[in-house]
């Protein structure tokens, strides 16, 4: 029997999880709803409440799971990207943890634990999981690309963004737009009253299966200044329109260079993931594409889009079998790829 405790604190989500056999038997998160009135996540205040929320969160993890300090076999956490702050939180708890346990470390990239979502499996439920090799589509507020995974161990990212985050776009334009942060979430409601072909925003012409989205966000903020002008409450009376607008912008690029990945490579089994694949427009066109094109497409839970600890306990899991552990002394590390 194979039990983990896994922990997560990469960004401003402390969240703990225990897996038994390859089966979720809790995912606790605390969200930190500190930053919202600073319109993004601010890093200090980020690691202060990883520090409130940590001890609290595994604790509830715990019980949740009905599971004791005892059974578990170790402790997985996310080594990295992150903010060093949040990070530092996790990893030194977790060392702390697995050190009076006795029991051993285990790292875990957490890109690697967002694409590794799609085969959390929980008690009960019938569950369908891609096979490899799989294209995943990563997208959050630090990342876009298209990950070609051969196992859980071996990913290549064959296009990403090589300037901002498609939901770094997301969010910069409802910042701009005066709608709140995170934008993600307040552009997907809007949008979905609203008309996507209302207007027209400029793609980018990238070569490959690379994205860039900055000229996208330079292209809304330069419209939304003009029609401001002559109607200073433009985006009142239009918001939905714009939302829905800037949302279908965004998915054709996405899905556009995916398309592309998966045709060239032969591939039919395609995935997303990250933050946002929360988004509605983006989960309708994978199930578009689904229909035209013959994919097998996997879509995850709403629950497991952002960031959380059964990915990291999934990681956790298939590390254990290969003895992947590592060493005490492992830094945690702010920046590094697939
Ligand atoms: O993976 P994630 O939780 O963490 C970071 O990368 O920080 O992704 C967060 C991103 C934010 O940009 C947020 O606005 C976006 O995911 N997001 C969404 C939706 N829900 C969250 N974007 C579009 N539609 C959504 N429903």
């Amino acid at each position: 029997m194979v039990t983990i405790l896994a922990i997560e604190s990469s960004c401003d989500d402390t969240s703990a999880a225990v897996m038994r056999d390859g089966v979720l038997l809790s995912n606790v998160t605390a969200s930190q709803l500190v930053h919202e009135a600073y319109g993004g996540v601010v890093p200090e205040l980020a690691s202060r409440a990883h520090q409130k929320n940590i001890v609290p969160v595994v604790d509830q993890a715990l019980k949740k799971a009905g599971v004791s300090r005892e059974e578990l076999s170790a402790v997985a956490f996310t080594r990295g990207p992150g903010l060093m702050g949040s990070l530092l939180v996790g990893v030194s708890f977790a060392k702390g943890f697995a050190a009076s346990l006795g029991v051993p470390m285990i790292e875990v990239n957490h890109l690697q634990g967002h694409i590794m979502a799609h085969f959390i499996r929980e008690e009960g439920e019938e569950h369908r999981e891609p096979s490899f090799p799989f294209l995943c589509l990563l997208v959050s507020g630090g990342n876009s690309q298209i990950v070609l995974v051969r196992s859980y161990k071996d990913m290549e990212i064959v296009g990403q963004t090589i300037d901002d985050a498609a939901g770094e776009a997301i969010d910069k334009c409802s910042k701009v737009m005066g709608l709140g942060y995170p934008g993600g979430p307040i552009i997907d409601r809007l949008a979905r009253q609203g008309n996507p072909e209302a207007y027209e925003f400029s793609k980018p012409q990238i070569a490959g299966y690379d994205y860039s989205f900055s000229g996208l966000k330079t292209s809304f903020l330069y419209h939304l200044r003009e029609w401001v002008q002559t109607d200073p409450d433009f985006v009142e009376h239009h918001k939905e329109d714009l939302a829905a607008s800037l949302e279908k912008t965004i998915v054709d690029i996405l899905m556009k260079k995916l398309r592309q990945a998966a045709k060239d490579l032969g591939i039919k089994q395609v995935a997303v993931a990250g933050g946002v694949s929360a988004n509605t427009g983006l989960r309708n066109a994978f199930l578009d594409h689904a229909r035209r094109y013959g994919w097998e497409v996997f879509i995850p839970k709403f629950g497991y889009t952002t960031d959380n600890a059964a990915m990291i306990a999934m990681v956790g899991t298939y590390k254990f079998r290969d003895k992947d552990f590592c060493p005490m002394e492992a830094p945690a590390y702010a920046r590094t790829s697939i």
